[in-house]
Parts: C-alpha cells; structure tokens; sequence
C-alpha cells in the first residue's frame, strides 16, 4: 500500500538545481510539498497508478519520481535547460528510474509555431560607450541580460524576447502534431514558471500545451493570486471540460536568488485539477 512517508523518503533524495537561473523560474518544488501532490492524486483521484505521465517544465525531475513513486507506468519530462536536465538524469539513475523516465530537452513555446509572430525580440544593446573595456562591456550585457523580459532564451547568442499575447490569440493558435504525438499522456504534471520574472504569459503557454499533450488530466500548479483570471480563462475562454483548485499550499520560497531581500518567503500556490 502507498504511504506518504515512503514517497517523502524518495523526493528527499532528489537533488536541487545547482545554480538556479531566475529567467527560467527554476524554483523547485520542496520534497513535502511534492510528495503531498502526488500521494493526493493517486489516493484520491486514481490518476498516476498504470499512467502514462508528462512532467512539463521537469527541473531535476521532482515531480517525475514523485509520479513514478505513485505508480506510474512511464514518464517524459520535459525541460529546456541542459544543466537541469543532467541532474535530473543522475536523480533518475541514482534512484533506478532510468529506465521508466524518458527526457526530452526543448523550449515549450517551440510547440506552438504561431508565437512566432507574438514574439518581440530585444536585441541587447552593444555598449556604445567607448570609453568602457571590453571587460565592462561584457558585464554590461551580461546584467542587461537579466533585466530583460525573458520567456526563452537563445543559450549562445545576445538574444531576448517577449511574447505579447493573450488568452483568446493563444487559443486559437495550433500545436505542431509533428513534434510530438498527439495527446500523447493521460496525465499531465507540472510546476510552470509564474510568468512573474518578466516573462508574462509563460503559464498559459504551459497550459496550452499542456491541454494539447493530455488525454484526461493536467494537475497544475499556480500563484493563488492568479486564481480569478487562470479559472476564467480555463472555463469560459478555452472551455475545457471541468477545472477546479483541488488544494492550496504555502511554497516556502528560500532565498535562492540576488534580488531576495528576506531569508525566505511565504506565497500561496494553488493545485489547479483540469479534465481536458
Ligand atoms: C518552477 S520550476 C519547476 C521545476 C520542477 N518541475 C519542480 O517541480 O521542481 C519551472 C521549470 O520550468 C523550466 N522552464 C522554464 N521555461 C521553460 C520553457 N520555455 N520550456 C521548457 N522548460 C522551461 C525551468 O527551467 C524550470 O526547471
């Protein structure tokens, strides 16, 4: 029989990110809070025992062992950062899952092609000051770099971008069948970035293609502070089947980051339950 405890033991042994990037929202989901999350879907639900389960946005690969832990019979994960994904491959290995997980490394937003034409680059403005070294210059885009509105990032170039979008253009744009099989889970997991750090939107993107990859269930988590305008957009824009906050959590946020002025921070997160 599944004990809580059992999951907690396991998610405790997941390794965090090494350096987390604040672009990317890399804001693991504590061992606690995961286990609670899954040992919830399964023991009340049924939706991870002989699922095929899509973790969206994996990080170091908490939430795919806690599904696997819960009975899943199969796992993707997906993540779009080269250095969370080669922790979360020792995760996987270290706790024999290696073979149960597979991992898919791509940027999300590249599912729906027609972003495309939402997205606006900002080039990083190459220092004209002359009188700075190219050592000052360096450091110069490097800082500019992190102000900028990021939801995706080119790894090596001096690119940026935004994506102005909203729910009704997102909705009607499509998700390449091509790249992915079609409804290809029956249960979706996923911790998104907040599109908080500047890169607005992003949580509906997730939630996008989330809809498009999941045969039955996405469980979701979000800032409770979004509620309102996440439920309507869900109910009466994308019109899906059925969604509702199944529990609410405190996400005890430690100082990870330069900009945090405190130890730790308190927010409320939400578990959003979606039929699709
Ligand atoms: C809030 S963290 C959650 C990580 C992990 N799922 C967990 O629960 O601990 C969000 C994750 O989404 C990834 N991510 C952010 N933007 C992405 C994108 N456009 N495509 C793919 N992954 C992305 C980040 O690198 C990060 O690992």
């Amino acid at each position: 029989m599944l004990k809580l405890r059992d999951v907690l033991s396991t998610l405790q042994q997941v390794q965090g990110f090494k350096d987390a990037k604040v672009s990317l929202e890399q804001y693991p989901t504590p061992a606690d809070i995961a286990s609670h999350m899954c040992y919830l879907i399964q023991q009340r639900y049924r939706d991870l025992e002989n699922k095929s389960v899509v973790d969206l946005g994996c990080g170091t690969g908490m939430l795919s062992v806690g599904a696997m832990v819960c009975g899943a019979s199969h796992v993707t994960a997906i993540e779009m950062d080269p250095e969370a994904i080669e922790i979360a491959l020792n995760n996987f290995q270290k706790l024999e899952l290696a073979n149960e997980i597979d991992v898919i490394q791509c940027n999300v937003c590249d599912f729906i092609p027609g972003l495309s034409q939402y997205i606006k680059k900002n080039s990083l403005k190459d220092s004209s000051d002359k009188h700075l070294s190219n050592k000052q210059k360096k450091a110069q885009r490097q800082k500019q770099k992190q102000k900028m509105k990021i939801c995706g990032e080119k790894n090596s170039g001096n690119e940026a971008f935004t994506i102005d979008i909203n729910a009704k253009q997102l909705l009607e744009l499509q998700c390449t069948p091509d790249k992915f099989k079609h409804k290809w889970c029956d249960v979706l997991l996923m911790n998104p970035p907040f599109g908080t750090k500047n890169n607005k939107h992003i949580d509906l993107i997730f939630l996008k293609v989330a809809l498009s990859m999941t045969r039955n269930v996405i469980y979701s988590l979000h800032k409770t502070s979004t509620r309102t305008h996440l439920l309507n957009t869900l109910q009466n824009v994308w019109k899906v089947k059925k969604v509702e906050v199944i529990a609410q959590l405190k996400f005890d946020i430690p100082n990870m980051y330069k900009f945090h002025k405190t130890d730790s921070k308190d927010i409320h997160v939400d578990i959003f339950r979606i039929e699709c």
